[in-house]
């Protein structure tokens, strides 16, 4: 354990290091820049500060950001040896420090198939061997080869899983909806919250157990959710006309721990086997991905696997300046640490992306919300963004006011692509479009008094009777923002868009000194449900806890006896 941790000390004091000095010097010089007055005095800047790759333009022109403000965060970089931990990473040495683990999910999307070894083993070939078994299982789904204990092909597909077991597959089921087979509804099953369960097997929309495959998705198989909402699920099918026998042909599990999984009775050829040296919330790329194959297909599949080592391979090569996933690491430290910026929001204009914030809210804060650093030291700056957000235009009804007039800097990714595959009037995507590069600009040239004035002047509003009016309608501007406009939203460029944001947090976790690939904190919480669970169940009062959780807890109580009594 912590071994790696040994290997850098001289990682461990970011904000004493020249490099984060020099940009504590500078952002005194530029925090007052205008963007506006960036972008009048250099007709260049968009071209200076924007970057292709592939079908995806990146357009960080509207930061608050002069050349020298990119040369300094890029000496950081170099400073906190990105490079040489990037390295790392996709070497497979054991970066998770505090687990004693590789984090190798660029492993799962190698398309090249040069061998990764971790302890001395090339997974590879593994790695190889899981996607061809869920390409057979798939095919015979799909096809309709794969018949339920009545003889009928499978029409529904629920993955029973949470955290990086479901936002995940779930985001790109959703993202590549237009892609699905015909006759396969996908369901994701998270919440132990049984209204989630009912919702989905009972009531108006019920399922048919007959055409009904669970695939129930956990790394450990051990999560409380993920089992009971398995175990209600096996019992639901159970209840029909069914034996035992027939769970084979309707349940399959995803893990790397086969002994639970046989303990809950799924037949262990029905296991697709992933790896501690993958983490949950960059699991997508693994069996647990199953979902996505048996919505789109392999082939597609693998197109996803192939933007992501794509965008693997342009973090892997490209210098520092024309990195994408490095440029927008930078740029959220540049924010959070020197704007003291506590969120960042990430804004798909897209209908089909509206799942990748919740999906961006795990992978970055569980990845880099941490308050000690690799060597288990108390840190003193601030680390992990905020991330939230929501699809445009929809946002922009609810939130934006803040973003816009609010008193916080909240940097901002603007999402969108070109071509729809909806069959829609060209209409809604011109609409769709201005909104979106109307916020972006907006938000950065803000509106003045004066210039308020002059076009409620020009408007033909007499300026005395909305005198009061006038500064509330005057906006400050200045708010940055990154604009990812590509050409169509297809599982290469989606998975190039996602391995972009997995790597943008791996540099920030390499600058702040944290290990991104362990989650202690949800810890303490399940050590808590587990006594107090122990209590409801019993009946008894066992432990001693707070006035507020003990309180919580009796009225809890007697509002369920109420409902007994009445019942
Ligand atoms: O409790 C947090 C967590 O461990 C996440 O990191 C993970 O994605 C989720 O729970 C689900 O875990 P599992 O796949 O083991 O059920």
């Amino acid at each position: 354990m912590l071994r790696t941790a040994q290997i850098d000390t001289a990682t461990a004091d970011l904000t004493s290091s020249p490099a984060w000095r020099a940009l504590e010097k500078h952002f005194l010089q530029v925090k007052d820049l205008k963007m506006k007055d960036l972008f009048a005095e250099n007709p260049r800047r968009f071209s200076e500060f924007s970057l292709h790759f592939e079908d995806i333009l990146f357009d960080y022109s509207k930061n608050r950001i002069t050349q020298e403000t990119m040369q300094l965060l890029f000496n950081l970089a170099k400073a906190r040896r990105i490079a040489e931990w990037r390295d790392k990473m996709f070497s497979g040495k054991k970066i998770n420090n505090t687990e004693d683990r590789a984090a190798l999910h660029t492993a799962l999307r190698n398309r090249s198939n040069t061998p990764v070894y971790v302890d001395g083993v090339n997974v590879m070939p593994k790695v190889q061997a899981v996607l061809d078994k869920m390409e057979a299982f798939s095919q015979k789904v799909r096809r309709g080869e794969w018949r339920g204990y009545s003889g009928k092909k499978i029409t529904d597909i629920v993955n029973i899983g949470i955290g990086g077991s479901d936002l995940g597959p779930k985001m790109v089921c959703h993202a590549l909806t237009q892609y699905h087979h015909e006759r396969l509804n996908i369901h994701f099953l998270s919440n132990v919250d049984s209204s989630h369960a009912e919702s989905i097997l009972r009531g108006k929309n019920e399922l048919n157990p007959e055409t009904t495959l669970f695939i129930v998705a956990s790394k450990t198989f051990t999560t409380q959710e993920t089992l009971r909402n398995a175990q209600t699920a096996k019992k639901w099918f159970l209840d029909w006309d069914t034996t035992e026998a027939d769970i084979a042909k309707h349940f399959v599990a995803i893990s790397t721990n086969k002994k639970e999984v046989e303990a809950f009775g799924i037949n262990p050829d029905n296991m697709f086997e992933f790896w501690d040296w993958v983490g949950g919330r960059y699991s997508l790329w693994s069996a647990i991905g199953l979902s996505i194959v048996l919505a789109i297909g392999m082939p597609r599949f693998i197109e996803l696997l192939e933007g992501a080592h794509a965008m693997d391979q342009h973090f892997q090569t490209m210098p520092f300046e024309k990195n994408i996933p490095v440029i927008m690491g930078l740029l959220g430290i540049w924010y959070n640490n020197f704007f003291d910026a506590e969120s960042s929001a990430v804004l798909p204009y897209d209908y089909y992306l509206r799942e990748f914030p919740a999906y961006l809210e795990q992978t970055d804060m569980e990845s880099n919300g941490k308050s000690v650093d690799r060597q288990g030291r108390r840190i003193d700056y601030s680390t992990g963004s905020i991330v939230w957000g929501a699809e445009g235009n929809n946002g922009q009804h609810a939130f934006y006011q803040l973003i816009h007039q609010g008193t916080k800097l909240i940097p901002t990714d603007f999402i969108i692509g070109a071509i729809t595959h909806a069959k829609c009037n060209q209409q809604h995507r011109n609409i769709l479009v201005s909104n979106f590069l109307a916020q972006t600009e907006a938000l950065m040239i803000g509106r003045s008094q004066t210039e308020t004035r002059q076009q409620l002047k020009a408007a033909g509003v007499e300026l005395k009777d909305v005198e009061e009016q006038i500064p509330h309608m005057v906006f400050d501007g200045n708010q940055p923002s990154n604009s990812i406009l590509f050409k169509e939203l297809n599982p290469r460029t989606l998975g190039s868009l996602i391995a972009m944001y997995e790597h943008k947090i791996f540099v920030q976790g390499i600058i702040w000194n944290l290990n991104s690939y362990d989650q202690w904190g949800v810890e303490l919480g399940k050590h808590l449900t587990a006594k107090v669970l122990e209590e409801l169940e019993s009946g008894k009062t066992i432990y001693q806890h707070d006035s507020s959780t003990t309180g919580l807890l009796e009225q809890y109580r007697s509002f369920k006896q109420e409902k007994i009594v009445k019942s």
